[in-house]
Order: C-alpha cells, then structure tokens, then sequence
C-alpha cells in the first residue's frame, strides 16, 4: 500500500533526540528549544517564536492572550480543523463561520465584512495546504474594525505571501509539527507574536502562569503567579527532534516541491478536459515572493459520488487517498452551540468538502510511485 503520509526521520534525528538526552534538562525551554528559536531567527527572520506542545495549544494560547470571552464574535472559516474552533469555543467566544473561495479553499475575504458586528473581535485565517490567503485586504479589514488577526499557519511553514512567512503577518501566527506536517516533532507546534504588545502575556500565559522565562533569564530572583496559564511547553526531547527536521528545511522542501510539480504537470490535462479541478499552482520559484510550500496536493472531483469512487479505485489498487475537513457548521458540535438558529449556508465550503480528494505526499514517495498514482487517477478517468 502506499500510504498517504509517512514521516522522514534519518540519523540526524536519531542523534540529536539521543543527544537530548545526555543533557542534564529535558523539561521545556532547554538547549534545543533554544536551538530551534536561534534557527527559526536566522532562516526567517522569526523573532518571537515560542514553542508548544501543538498547533492546537498555540491557538488555545491565543484566544487566552486575546482575552476571548462569552459575548465575543471570532470569524472563521469552517473548512477547517476542530481546534480553530476550539480554541475560541473554550473561552466561551462564538465562532462565526465565513465560506471559503472554491480557487484556493481559503477564506472568502470578500465575505468577512458583511459577518462584522459590534461583538467581533477577531479573525482566525486558515491557509489551507500552505496557500496564504489574501493576507493584504484581510489586514485592512482588520484594522477599519479594528480587530486582531490570528494566522493558523499549521500547513503553511515556509510560505510566503509577498514577501513575509505564513504566521508573521497578522497580530499572532501558529504552527503544528504534527506527524502529518512538512516538519515533525510527532506532536508539536509555535505561536509567533507579532503584536509586541502581548509579548510579556504570552511567556507567562505559556508558563503556567507565571514569570518563570523572566527568572530563567536571571531578571527577576524568584518566579511567582502572575496571570492564568497552563503548561504549553514541548519537552526538550521533542525540540532536538524538530531541530533536527528543521536543519533538513531545505532538502525537504525541495523534495515536496518536486513531488507535487509531478503531480500537477502530469493531472494539467485532466484539469484543461474539464474532468478535474487543480488547485491553482502557488507552488516555489526563486523569482516569486509569493508562494506555497507543497504541503498538501489536492483537486476537486465533479462530485461526492466520483470523489468517494476515485478514494475506493486508488484503495483497491493499493494507493491511500483522502478527503479533507468536514465543515464544521455541520457538525455535531456545531448543532448544539447554534441551538435553534439556522445554520449559516455555506456553498462552496459545503461542495468542495465533498468533491475534495488528497493524494500522498510525502518525502520518501518514489518516481515510480508518482507515475503509478498518475497512470490510475488517468485510469480511472478515461474508463
Ligand atoms: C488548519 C489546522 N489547524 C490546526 C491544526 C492542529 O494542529 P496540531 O495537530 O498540531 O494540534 C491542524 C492539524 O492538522 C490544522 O490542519
């Protein structure tokens, strides 16, 4: 079988995890954390980059940071994972879900402005398979309302959006180093203050509470409860490992970026024959200062029925494909938060959810594995 995804792991990771724990501290903020944050600075220019145990907890920690409450309005999309919503959920805040443009999957910006109410006060974008949305006129947005701006970057590590990384636009930025990401600490994540003004909150939140990075750095001589907070730090174990993916950024991106210009020169013809749609080609060149970071190859298949046929003939050919989210405005959860209010309709975010298929990406698949894949997706549509 081919599977959808694997992760890579060579030496290098062995050996730094290894090295890890022949330190003296394994607990969170250690000699790889602190590797990881030097590196990140030097690669991307990141300056305030915190790690956490996962995409999922760097968004918890925003909605704390941005002192989300009940009576709040969040706008999102709901083509989207759970913890979007959950994190706004949690502080008691509404999500309020916005559609999502069939090109790219990602936010309809046109849209947001028309969910606008007195109680919003923010906006959580997703950039779906690492496509940045339209990070200019949602800031513009944002700042005519004057709300905050939440990037949850947990696909998009390594694109750009004229100019500046997924994460370091709006006021907050999250990543996830999930096994299913380009770079894997098996579960891990960032949160990227941009806004300096919740740079002091967001170490204390991040640490339980308390000022402990300040005593840790020698500027206070003991550390005490300052704030709420909780513990949202990776062990040190989990940093060397990330480290390690880390100083592999390049050889990985490469590879994905070649996997996925394989998949898209070669499926352009069942895309010009109207059998297909292809996701718009964001893909890296050195003269673009706008870019994706292959993290996900995906296209649209007519319908439901051909999306659900084309995952059972890849299946039993032995290849593993996949749909993607289920809207969230239709789910379970959703239903009981809503009440008796109608749920919003959703058009595109309700059609691509069900002509959506993903195909497998990752860093050891093999040219005769691509081919393979190609010559069944042509198969199966020229039947
Ligand atoms: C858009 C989005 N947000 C958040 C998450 C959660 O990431 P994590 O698994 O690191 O908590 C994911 C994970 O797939 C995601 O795709």
């Amino acid at each position: 079988m081919i599977p959808f995804n694997k992760h890579t792991i060579t030496q290098l990771e062995k050996d730094l995890v290894m090295q890890s724990l022949d330190n003296d501290k394994i607990c969170g903020d250690g000699i790889f954390t602190k590797k990881v944050n030097e590196l990140i600075n030097q690669k991307f220019g990141i300056k305030n980059f915190l790690l956490t145990t996962s995409c999922s907890s760097a968004l918890d920690l925003s909605a704390i940071i941005l002192d989300l409450k009940s009576g709040d309005e969040v706008i999102m999309p709901s083509f989207t994972f759970v913890s979007t919503a959950n994190a706004v959920v949690l502080r008691g805040a509404k999500p309020i879900f916005c559609d999502i443009k069939k090109e790219n999957l990602n936010i309809d910006e046109t849209k947001i402005e028309a969910l606008i109410t007195p109680r919003t006060k923010a906006i959580y974008v997703v950039h779906y398979a690492g496509q940045i949305c339209e990070m200019d006129k949602i800031m513009k947005i944002a700042k005519k309302y004057n709300l905050y701006i939440v990037e949850d970057a947990a696909q998009a590590i390594g694109s750009k959006y004229n100019g500046k990384y997924a994460g370091t636009i709006g006021d907050i930025g999250c990543y996830s180093f999930h096994d299913t990401k380009n770079y894997t600490s098996g579960e891990g994540g960032a949160i990227i203050i941009n806004n300096e003004f919740f740079l002091s909150r967001a170490e204390i939140i991040r640490e339980k509470g308390t000022n402990r990075s300040q005593f840790l750095r020698g500027e206070v001589d003991k550390y005490t409860w300052q704030d709420v907070g909780s513990s949202f730090l990776p062990s040190d174990l989990l940093s060397a490992l990330l480290y390690a993916q880390l100083n592999r950024f390049d050889e990985i991106f490469e590879k994905r970026c070649s996997i996925w210009s394989k998949y898209y020169k070669n499926l352009l013809d069942l895309d010009k024959q109207g059998k297909i749609v292809l996701q718009p080609n964001t893909l890296y060149t050195s003269n673009k200062n706008t870019f994706s970071n292959a993290h996900i190859f995906y296209f649209l298949c007519k319908s439901e029925d051909e999306r659900n046929a084309l995952i059972q003939y890849l299946k039993q050919k032995g290849v593993q494909s996949t749909s993607h989210f289920e809207p969230l405005h239709c789910s379970p959860m959703y239903r009981r938060l809503r009440g008796s209010l109608p749920p919003p309709k959703l058009t595109n975010t309700e059609n691509c959810a069900k002509q959506i298929i993903r195909l497998p990406m990752f860093y050891d698949l093999k040219d005769d594995e691509i081919e393979y894949i190609i010559k069944l997706i042509k198969e199966f549509y020229n039947k």
